[in-house]
């Protein structure tokens, strides 16, 4: 087989074989597809789409790139949960620790910022200490010592999805329904997960942009979770504007910790409650959701939520005197406000587009080599239909000396509209499907 054929083949808009796909997945994986090629086959697969049969095959050689994990010497259901990415997306450390405390085994591998979205790798990095990198043996030993564990992507667990997500990231290449549904579909199946809790975000903060097509996605991820046993469950939940008030890496960690000490904002809160009340579901501790729920409420209510976040915290490395001092940890030097210039309601918050001026302060990538600052980003006071006058802050910008705040403030008031009608805000959580 040759790539240049594979290639030609997709441009076309030609299906692939099982074969092809599986040339061009481990190949690639072991170095011997330069990126230039890779970039010009995933822009086709981008393009031209991909059948149901291509999505399934792609995922299958992704997942099966590197090890899979056997988890079944581990007692009790393992539930995954994984999201699609957003815009102050911060609901897998909340609900990690909540879903762990109910005594379900949470064995995670997540990922980096993406795109204009945040990724939990990076948001745990910004804790001192904290370790996301680990072998098998590790992985596996703080799922049965201490029920939780959250990997970053690594050269053993679905090793292409890890070199194909760093190159759709630069490419422009992410917001494709097969290769998403293969990015995280292969990551779950490596990691082990018995049962598995998807969260699709939909709106101007998110890859999908329409009910219609995040319904397609749902379907595609549940089919393929069914055709392997492996109980699939989608939520598909707004994001119109950004979750929570913060955006930026220890800001996401912060809000975290509020929610787990159940202060966190409402829009938050009813994501995670939501999400993890399917796993406790899906780990069999509750006969419906709506039980589930009680059983959620309680770990937050009771502290056993926000104990369990401290020993995960501990047991990967990070310093606990971190999180009992976070709100002084890692503050920026700087800062700025962003205020109303006329009163009136707030209609809408472009979540995309403030993704993006998070990341121009330092909190995402702009390049596969560029560092992350995690103090910096941005905490909104004021969200969609809340009332405000000429004056008031609606959001905190945090930075250390951006050389153009000027410009943020310019693009914030591009992208946030203030309107003399009260607006009403969009649905949090759309569907969830079976
Ligand atoms: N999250 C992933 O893991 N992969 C994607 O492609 C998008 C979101």
């Amino acid at each position: 087989m040759r790539i240049l054929d594979i290639i030609d083949k997709k441009k076309k808009g030609l299906e692939l074989s099982k074969e092809e796909i599986k040339y061009f997945v481990d190949e690639y994986t072991n170095g011997n597809i330069p990126d230039y090629q890779a970039s010009a086959l995933i822009m086709a697969m981008f393009i031209n789409k991909m059948t149901p049969e291509e999505t399934a095959n792609l995922t299958l050689s992704m997942a099966y790139s590197g090890k899979v994990l056997d988890l079944s010497d581990i007692e009790g259901i393992k539930v995954d949960k994984h999201s699609t990415g957003g815009v102050g997306d911060k609901v897998s450390l909340v609900v990690a620790p909540i879903v762990a405390s109910c005594k379900i085994p949470v064995a995670k591998m997540s990922g980096r910022g993406l795109g204009f979205t945040g990724g939990t790798i990076d948001k745990l990095e910004s804790i001192e200490g904290f370790k996301t990198n680990m072998t098998i043996d590790e992985f596996k030993s703080h799922v049965r010592d201490h029920g939780i564990v959250v990997c970053g992507q690594t050269d053993a667990l679905a090793p292409a999805d890890k070199k194909i997500y760093a190159l759709r990231d630069v490419t422009s290449t992410v917001d494709n329904i097969s290769l998403i549904a293969a990015s995280i579909m292969s990551k779950k199946i490596a990691s082990g997960a018995d049962a598995i809790v998807l969260d699709i975000k939909v709106g101007s903060g998110a890859f999908m942009k329409t009910i219609e097509d995040a319904e397609i996605l749902a379907k595609t991820m549940v089919d393929i979770g069914r055709n392997l046993n492996k109980r699939t469950i989608c939520i598909i939940s707004g994001m119109d504007e950004p979750l929570g008030f913060g955006i930026g890496n220890i800001i996401e960690v912060r809000e975290a910790i509020e929610v787990l000490k159940g202060n966190g904002p409402k829009d938050l809160l009813e994501v995670c409650l939501t999400i993890s009340s399917i796993m406790v579901y899906l780990g069999k501790k509750a006969n419906s959701i709506d039980d589930a729920r009680e059983i959620v409420l309680k770990s937050i209510n009771d502290g056993s939520a926000y104990r369990k976040f401290r020993e995960w915290i501990e047991c990967q490395g990070g310093d606990l005197s971190i999180i009992d001092n976070i709100s002084e940890y890692k503050k920026a030097s700087r800062i700025n406000t962003f205020v109303a210039k006329e009163d009136g309601y707030i209609g809408s918050i472009n979540a995309q587009e403030i993704g993006k001026i998070a990341m121009l302060l330092g909190a995402g990538r702009e390049t596969k080599e560029s560092v992350i600052d995690s103090s910096v980003g941005l905490i909104f006071e004021k969200k969609v239909s809340d009332y405000v006058k000429v004056g008031d802050v609606i959001c905190q910008i945090h930075h250390n000396g951006y050389k153009d705040i000027n410009m943020i403030i310019e693009q914030l008031d591009k992208n946030i509209n203030i309107s003399k009608q009260k607006q009403t805000k969009g649905e949090l959580i759309y569907r969830i499907i079976k």
